[in-house]
């Protein structure tokens, strides 16, 4: 029997009880439960912000959030996905954007209205300090921003939570988006890469992976899973 092998524990997928192995991610649960999660997830590790879900501990009130594919299941979890959050982004041509301030709050007007409140840093999964990013983006401190939110994975929550309806992370990416078209210098290792792709470098690996077949897709993904590893390593000596 499963059960005396591994500990099986209760969880709450909307509603619902399920018994789930100890020790899993919130989407290996689910999964484990029978769920077939398509829209909520993408990268399984921790990049794409897909899978974000609201969930609350048995005898606490507070609504948590956490990425399902890193947040570790807990005894009497309630769960819910939160896949797709529809906040408000502004369409804009970047080459069009001026890098100043004036032009970041023309599409975003509703920045000004920040509280700071401190309720999207609380929520974010990323831990990131949104409430500090959104105040660099109202003083016009567009290099501060692009610090405090290179990590954001877009999962939408501080949007969610915020109280001001701001989008912090859409002006955060917009932020980011005048500052790698207009203040940083273009990258020499970018141009020559896009050099490369347009002179059909690699258009032959392109073309064997587009007759490929799933089973070789698989044995190449794993082949890559299983040398990420060694090609870190190969970098970081090729950095020193
Ligand atoms: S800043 Fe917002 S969108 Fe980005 S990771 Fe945090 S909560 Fe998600
Ligand atoms: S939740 Fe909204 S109002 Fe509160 S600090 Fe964050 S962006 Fe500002
Ligand atoms: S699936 Fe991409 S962050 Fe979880």
């Amino acid at each position: 029997m499963l059960n005396d092998i591994i500990k099986m524990i209760p969880i709450y997928v909307m509603g619902r009880k399920y018994e789930v192995p100890q020790g899993l991610t919130i989407l290996k649960a689910m999964e484990f439960a029978g769920y077939r999660v398509k829209r909520g997830c993408g990268c399984r590790g921790g990049v794409c912000g897909a899978c974000v879900t609201l969930y609350r501990r048995k005898g606490t009130y507070q609504l948590n959030f956490g990425l399902a594919c890193q947040t570790v299941i807990e005894p009497d979890m309630y769960l819910m996905q939160l896949p797709f959050v529809p906040a408000h982004k502004a369409i804009y041509t970047i080459k069009n954007v001026r890098a100043n301030d004036s032009d970041v709050t023309k599409l975003y007007p509703e920045l000004m209205r920040c509280l700071q409140c401190n309720t999207c840093t609380k929520a974010c999964p990323m831990e990131l300090d949104v409430m500090g990013y959104v105040a660099a983006a109202m003083r016009g401190d567009l290099e501060k921003v692009v610090e405090l939110s290179i990590e954001c994975v877009m999962c939408g929550v501080c949007a969610v939570r915020c109280p001001a309806e701001l989008s912090p992370f859409n002006i955060a990416l917009l932020i980011r988006r005048i500052y790698g078209k207009h203040v940083i210098p273009p990258s020499p290792q970018l141009d020559q890469r896009l050099k490369e792709i347009r002179g059909g470098e690699f258009r032959k690996e392109m073309e064997e992976l587009e007759k490929a077949d799933e089973a070789e897709i698989l044995e190449r993904f794993n082949e890559f899973q299983a040398t990420k590893g060694e090609a870190a390593i190969e970098l970081g000596k090729e950095k020193e």
